[in-house]
C-alpha cells in the first residue's frame, strides 16, 4: 500500500469533496458528515466520471452523472441500476501532521 496525500483536514470540511491522482487512478475523497470516504472516479457501468456527479452528504451516496446509478461511498456498491458492480473504495486516514491520506494498493 502507498499513501497519497489529499491535503490538510481543514481543506476538506463536512460536505466537501476533493479529487486526487494516484498513479493512473483518480480518486474522489469525501467528507460525509465527518466520515472520510474515498472512491474511484470511474463508474463500474460505463466508465463515467463518477465524482463529477452530485452527491448526497446525508446518505453518503454519489450519483453517476452519466446514467444516474447511485453508489454507497463507503462500500462502493451500487444502489440503483444500470450499474451492478461495485466501484473500488480506499481507506482514508489523518496523519499525525494533520494531513488526510488515502491508502492505495501498489
Ligand atoms: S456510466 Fe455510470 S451509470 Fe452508466
Amino acid at each position: 500500500m502507498s499513501e497519497v496525500e489529499v491535503g490538510p483536514l481543514e481543506e476538506l470540511p463536512p460536505g466537501a469533496m476533493k479529487l486526487v491522482e494516484a498513479g493512473l487512478v483518480t480518486i474522489g475523497v469525501y467528507n460525509c458528515g465527518g466520515r472520510l470516504l474515498a472512491i474511484e472516479d470511474r463508474c463500474s457501468h460505463d466508465d463515467g466520471p463518477l465524482c463529477e456527479g452530485d452527491w448526497d452528504a446525508e446518505a453518503c451516496m454519489v450519483v453517476c452523472p452519466r446514467h444516474g446509478s447511485r453508489f454507497d461511498l463507503e462500500s462502493g456498491i451500487p444502489m440503483s441500476l444500470p450499474a451492478f458492480q461495485a466501484v473500488p473504495t480506499y481507506p482514508v486516514s489523518i496523519r499525525e501532521d494533520g494531513l488526510v491520506v488515502v491508502e492505495v494498493p501498489d
